[in-house]
C-alpha cells in the first residue's frame, strides 16, 4: 500500500521541484478543452502543497508558467492567468493558516495586474512564515534567471561594490530570483517527458530526477510518496566515490 507511513522523514528531500507537464494531453485524452486540464492541474497543486507541508518538506518549487508559455494561444494564456489569480485568492487561508511562505520566481513584471497584485499581497503577508516555502515559478526561464543574476552582479561591479574576483558561487546564488531556499534535491517531471526545459538550471545541479509517466492532472500524493521513497534509495555522491560517503 502506498502511504506516507513508509517514508523516512529523517531523509526527506529539503527542496522538491516539479514540472507539472501533461495538462493538455490529459484533457485531450478525455475529449476535453485544454483549459480543463489546467483546472484539474490546479486541484492537484492544492493537494501536493498540503502534502509537502504535512510531511515537513522545506521548499516546493512549481513550474506554473514559462517565459515561452506567453506564445501559447491568447485564450489559453488568459485562462491560465485567471487560474493563477483564482489559486492565489482561494488558497490564502490555507497558506496563512499553515505557516507557508509564498514566494515567486520569474519576470513577475510581465504578469497582468490581476495576478501580480494578489500575488504580491500574499507574498508580503506570508513573508514571515517558516513552515514551508512555496515557490511559484511564473513567467520563468532558467537561462533568463541566470542572465538577470549576471546583470545584477555586473551592476554591483560597475558601482564599485564588488570586485570581479569576489564573484563566487555563493554570490551568484544570492542574486537568483529567490536566494534563501536550498538547492533542489528531488526534481519531478510528470507525463513521461524527460527534459528540464530550463527549469531552475542552477538549483537543479545535483538534483535526483524522476519522470513519472502520469499526466499532471493524474498526479496525487501516492505518486509523490513513491517519488520520495525512490529518492531515498538513491546514493547521492556529489562527485565523490561510494566509499567516501560511509
Ligand atoms: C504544462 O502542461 C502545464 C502548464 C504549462 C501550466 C501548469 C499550470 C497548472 C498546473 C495550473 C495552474 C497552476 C497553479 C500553481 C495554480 P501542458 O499544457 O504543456 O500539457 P501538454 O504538454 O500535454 O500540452
Amino acid at each position: 500500500m502506498d502511504s506516507s507511513q513508509t517514508i523516512d522523514t529523517t531523509l526527506l528531500p529539503r527542496h522538491i521541484g516539479i514540472i507539472m507537464d501533461g495538462n493538455g494531453r490529459w484533457a485531450k485524452s478525455h475529449l476535453l478543452e485544454r483549459i480543463r486540464g489546467h483546472e484539474k492541474g490546479a486541484d492537484v497543486v492544492r493537494d501536493v502543497v498540503t502534502t509537502c507541508r504535512k510531511l515537513g518538506v522545506e521548499a516546493l518549487s512549481l513550474f506554473a508558467f514559462s517565459t515561452e508559455n506567453w506564445a501559447r494561444p491568447k485564450l489559453e494564456v488568459e485562462a491560465l492567468m485567471r487560474l493563477l489569480r483564482k489559486y492565489v485568492l482561494d488558497e490564502r487561508a490555507e497558506i496563512m493558516d499553515n505557516n507557508i511562505r509564498l514566494v515567486a520566481s520569474g519576470q513577475l513584471d510581465k504578469l497582468p495586474d490581476s495576478v501580480r497584485k494578489p500575488l504580491f499581497t500574499l507574498m508580503e503577508d506570508s513573508s514571515k512564515h517558516s513552515g514551508m516555502t512555496l515557490n511559484l515559478c511564473l513567467s520563468y526561464g532558467g537561462r533568463q534567471e541566470l542572465t538577470d543574476a549576471c546583470r545584477k552582479v555586473a551592476q554591483k561591479v560597475k558601482d564599485g561594490l564588488l570586485q570581479p574576483e569576489e564573484i563566487t558561487q555563493q554570490v551568484i546564488s544570492q542574486h537568483l530570483y529567490v536566494s534563501d531556499i536550498p538547492p533542489i534535491d528531488l526534481m519531478i517531471r510528470t507525463s513521461g517527458e524527460q527534459r528540464l526545459s530550463g527549469f531552475m538550471l542552477w538549483q537543479n545541479a545535483y538534483a535526483e530526477f524522476m519522470f513519472p509517466k502520469e499526466y499532471w492532472p493524474e498526479f496525487n500524493r501516492d505518486l509523490l510518496f513513491r517519488a520520495i521513497r525512490d529518492f531515498q534509495t538513491r546514493e547521492r555522491r556529489f562527485g565523490h566515490i561510494s566509499e567516501q560517503l560511509k
